[in-house]
């Protein structure tokens, strides 16, 4: 798998859910501008979307959120005054969000759910647009990479590519879990063929080893299959149902899987895994990290009655 196909043009970013995992933070804070180290996890989607050649993101929002978008634009008093003070690290970092990638917003009224939120962009996509991206920023895919491994196989497959992650039996049942029934390596990538998918299975329930991650590449038959699904519990709309609705009509549905790490920002315990394994990669607060943690880690074990 060696193309380089092109990535959609546009990315669309799901960011209008309550967060209730996350209160009581979530209460004046958007989980999105969480800081992963010292990075919002917003922003480390949009330069996901970005590397992988998109050309926009649409970031859906609610009412109240607009800070998650005021986060991609220039804030020009500050920048001035970071220059006049010479802070040119400072300034490189408030100015890196905004250069990354055309970022639109567009509002859900209510949080009808996931699949809800994604038909909401519709409205702004150009006619010529045959799929989209989208990645959920509650998802913290490492390394990169994936989504462009996703439009090459949808380059040869046609339809839509999922990501996948192959997880331990244990920990199977807090995942959506694809039914497959191929599965195929080419240089390193594996390629399941996706015929359904079940919903926190129990461990002998599940139907694979492989869970979905929160990155997509979607035919723009999604549309039309989110217009046909009816709403679940609470009038949500589900993506996964949707993508059931289409696989059922015959459309071919494949997932990427990705080997390396994913963690879930959207709850308290994720979000710290993901902070820590950040910033043990970062060169400024990894070393001391380490360090401390091993420290921490021993005192317990030798202070454990
Ligand atoms: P989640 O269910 O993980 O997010 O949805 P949530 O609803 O915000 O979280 P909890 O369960 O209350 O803690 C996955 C993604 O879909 C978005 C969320 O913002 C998140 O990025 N979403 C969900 C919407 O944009 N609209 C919705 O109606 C629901």
């Amino acid at each position: 798998m060696r193309s380089a196909a092109a990535t959609p043009r546009t990315a669309i970013v799901p960011a209008a859910g309550l967060g209730t995992r996350f209160l009581p933070v979530t209460k004046t804070v958007p989980k999105e501008l969480l800081p992963v180290v010292d990075t919002p996890g917003i922003e480390l989607v949009a330069a996901e979307a970005a590397e992988a050649g998109a050309q926009r993101l649409v970031i859906i929002t609610s009412e109240g959120k607009d800070s998650v978008v005021a986060h991609f634009i220039d804030d020009r008093e500050l920048e001035r005054t970071l220059a006049e003070r010479g802070k040119h690290d400072m300034l490189e970092k408030v100015r890196r969000a905004a250069a990354l990638i055309t970022v639109e917003s567009v509002v859900q009224p209510e949080p009808l759910g996931l699949g809800h939120a994604v038909s909401c962009a519709e409205a702004v996509l150009g006619e010529d647009e045959d799929a989209v991206a989208v990645l959920l920023p509650d998802d913290l895919v490492l390394p990169t990479g994936v989504l462009q491994t996703m439009s090459d196989v949808r380059a040869q497959t046609g339809g839509s590519v999922l990501c996948a992650i192959e997880v331990p039996q244990q920990e199977i049942s807090a995942y959506g879990v694809f039914d497959v029934d191929g599965v195929r390596t080419d240089h390193d990538t594996t390629v399941l063929r996706v015929t359904g998918m079940v919903e926190k299975p129990a461990p002998h329930r599940a139907p694979s080893p492989f869970a979905a991650a929160g990155r997509y590449i979607l035919d723009r038959a999604i549309f039309d299959a989110l217009r046909r699904v009816a709403p679940g519990a609470g009038g949500e709309v589900q993506l996964t149902d949707a993508i059931a609705w289409l696989i059922g009509q015959g459309h071919p549905v494949h997932a990427v899987v990705h080997r390396g790490a994913r963690h879930d920002l959207g709850n308290p315990g994720g979000y710290l895994k993901a902070a820590i394994d950040m910033a043990l990669r970062r060169e400024d607060y990894g070393p001391d990290l380490r360090r401390w943690l091993i420290d921490r880690l021993h005192s317990e074990e030798t202070h454990a009655p």
